[in-house]
């Protein structure tokens, strides 16, 4: 057990390819939805924060005459043998080489990640993005906003199936953003906020749940839609809330957003029980963040302290690890 702070704003310098000599890194960091999960499916605004504590990186050099290399947590050895779980990986890597517009070659990667996998927290679009900006600096070229988040699309349609878009712009993007209709927008932060990340340790299925939702939505459209309203109003009243600096109003709404994901069916009990931790101890209100059915929560603190507080009691309830992330003025 562990609580590791996330609050590391050096690594938000290091979001670009690097390159030297035929060697080349890239970085991006986690991210959370704060508001607006599962509605974004059905075209409403979703509001994501930067993890900037939590990152992947990708290292690449050029080994020509050799079949093209990959080295992780998950496995190492040639994109040929890789498992279906390097799908993504190798998927990104295809497209960001093709996008340089100098096509396919033989490379080794390297891939480290601190971000957890199937915790709602971004893992495969941060390594996606982290792959392409490698082979940015690699080739010595510059992918915009656009291209960038095109690779990684690709890269997350094999990893997720039909991803609304949200977790390829957040990785990428150092400001909280509000996303709607494949569209991301910086958020500005009138005052910053501290925020406890518990994970439930378990593994979330964003596809499950996302079908979940879908399976219930047609079953009663009456009921569901606007359910799905109200978590897009939250969304963007949250958004407000965010710009002034009023932490009660966005605790109150993290609340009933998350009482509304528990009717749509992605809360779990361990889920229920780290969101009433939170509350016992005094958080100003907490969630679930992602898909859910597992993943992590999100609780809001008064401030650095109390977040010490919150942390211990997300971990006496039962959480195996805890994160506290600042999200501020960029
Ligand atoms: O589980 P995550 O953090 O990847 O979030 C998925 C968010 C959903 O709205 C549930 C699905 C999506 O594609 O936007």
């Amino acid at each position: 057990m562990h609580n590791s702070s996330l609050t590391d704003p050096s690594s938000t310098a290091h979001t670009r390819g690097e390159a030297s000599a035929d060697t080349a890194q890239g970085l991006a960091h986690a991210k959370a939805i704060l508001f607006g999960e599962h509605a974004v499916v059905y075209g409403s605004p979703a509001f994501a924060v930067p993890l900037h504590g939590l990152a992947a990186q990708a290292d690449i050099r050029y080994s020509p005459g050799r079949e093209t290399r990959i080295e992780s947590q998950l496995f190492a050895g040639t994109v040929l043998a890789a498992p279906e779980p390097m799908g993504p990986v190798v998927a990104g890597l295809r497209a960001a080489l093709e996008a340089t517009g100098e096509g396919i070659a033989e490379v080794e990667l390297t891939i480290r990640s601190a971000i957890p996998h199937g915790r709602g927290l971004g893992s495969s679009a941060a390594v996606a993005t982290a792959v392409a900006r490698a082979v940015a600096g690699l080739r010595e070229h510059t992918f915009d906003e656009f291209a960038l988040h095109e690779i990684v699309q690709k890269a997350e349609t094999v990893a997720h199936g039909r991803p609304s878009g949200i977790d390829a712009w957040a990785v990428a993007t150092p400001a909280p953003i509000r996303f709607q209709g494949g569209r991301a927008t910086t958020i500005e932060v009138g005052r910053p906020l501290t925020f406890v990340l518990a994970d439930s340790g378990h593994h979330g299925s964003t596809a499950e749940a996302v079908a979940g939702v879908r399976a219930l939505r047609d079953s009663a459209p009456t009921t569901i839609d606007p359910m799905i309203a109200r978590l897009a109003e939250l969304t963007e009243s949250a958004i407000d809330d965010v710009r002034r600096g009023d932490r009660d109003a966005i605790g109150g709404r993290m609340l009933e957003a998350h009482r509304l994901l528990t009717e749509l069916g992605v809360s779990t009990p361990t889920l229920g029980s780290l969101v009433d931790a939170a509350t016992a101890a005094g958080a100003r209100g907490a969630k679930l963040t992602g898909g859910g059915l597992g993943g992590c929560v999100l609780a809001l603190a008064d401030s650095a302290e109390q977040a010490e507080e919150l942390a211990d009691a997300l971990r006496a309830a039962g959480a195996p690890r805890t994160w506290t992330t600042e999200v501020s003025r960029t």
